[in-house]
């Protein structure tokens, strides 16, 4: 199966796309969770992708559209993925219908996830991440069962990201509506997309989309 979540920064793609992958066992692929890794590491992809990443804006499609590309041809990709952040530009939604055409793909599902922009600034700022597995938190609206603790894993240690800051979200729901939001008309038009209030509470949004994954 192979599934795409749209919408803007904070609407709750990596949160949900977390639960797909456990629901249906296909995983999660986050451009923004593959460019922060090049970021750590240092590579030459990194060191182009930190400075636009940290200012809010959108990273070259060109660096995109490989990247993403030949992470769909390794073996954990076969039984299927959820595209969190990917298309990002309408360059990029057309290159994602040749490349699905090579390589003889389909997408099941596209899904919008509608949410209100005033709102995400406080979802973004409060949010928190487990250092050693990954496991997402926010302040108010998901805390750990225990504080200070990860649930998944026990970790003591949690990161903010470093974008993550009131001033560059604005930057990045500026982009998300100059360059993403066309591509929802995109799909559209195609007759695919689909949507799910993502305002309700984060279980209810879950119940939405296995709603509409079927
Ligand atoms: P990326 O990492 O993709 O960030 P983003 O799109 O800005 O999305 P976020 O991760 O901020 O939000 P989300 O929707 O996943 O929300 P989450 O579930 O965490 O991209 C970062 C950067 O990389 C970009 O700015 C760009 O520079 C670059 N980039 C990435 N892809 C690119 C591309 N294709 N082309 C070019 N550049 C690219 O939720 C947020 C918080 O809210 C969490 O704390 C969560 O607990 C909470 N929450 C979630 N759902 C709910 C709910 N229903 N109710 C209450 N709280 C909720």
């Amino acid at each position: 199966m192979k599934l795409m979540l749209l919408g803007p920064p904070g609407a709750g793609k990596g949160t949900q796309a977390k639960r797909l992958e456990d629901a249906y066992g296909i995983i999660q692929l986050s451009t923004g969770d593959m460019l922060r890794a090049e970021v750590s590491s240092g590579s030459d992809l990194g060191k182009q992708a930190k400075e636009v990443m940290e200012s809010g804006g959108l990273v070259s499609d060109d660096l995109i559209i490989n990247m993403i590309s030949s992470r769909i041809d390794q073996d954990d990709c076969q039984k299927g993925f959820i595209l969190d952040g990917f298309p990002r530009t309408t360059p990029q939604a057309e290159a994602l219908d040749v490349m699905f055409a090579e390589k003889d793909m389909k997408l099941d599902r596209v899904i919008e996830m509608k949410v209100d922009d005033e709102a995400m600034v406080e979802r973004i700022t409060g949010r928190y991440t487990c250092a050693k597995c990954g496991a997402g938190y926010h302040d108010s609206f998901q805390k750990p069962e225990v504080e200070g603790v990860c649930d998944k894993c026990g970790g003591t240690e949690f990161t903010r990201r470093a974008d993550d800051n009131a001033e560059t979200v604005r930057s990045r729901l500026q982009a998300y509506h100059d360059q993403t939001a066309p591509i929802i008309s995109y799909y559209r038009e195609k007759g695919v997309l689909e949507s799910v209030d993502g305002m309700a509470g984060i279980d209810d949004v879950t119940k939405q989309l296995k709603e509409v994954i079927g």
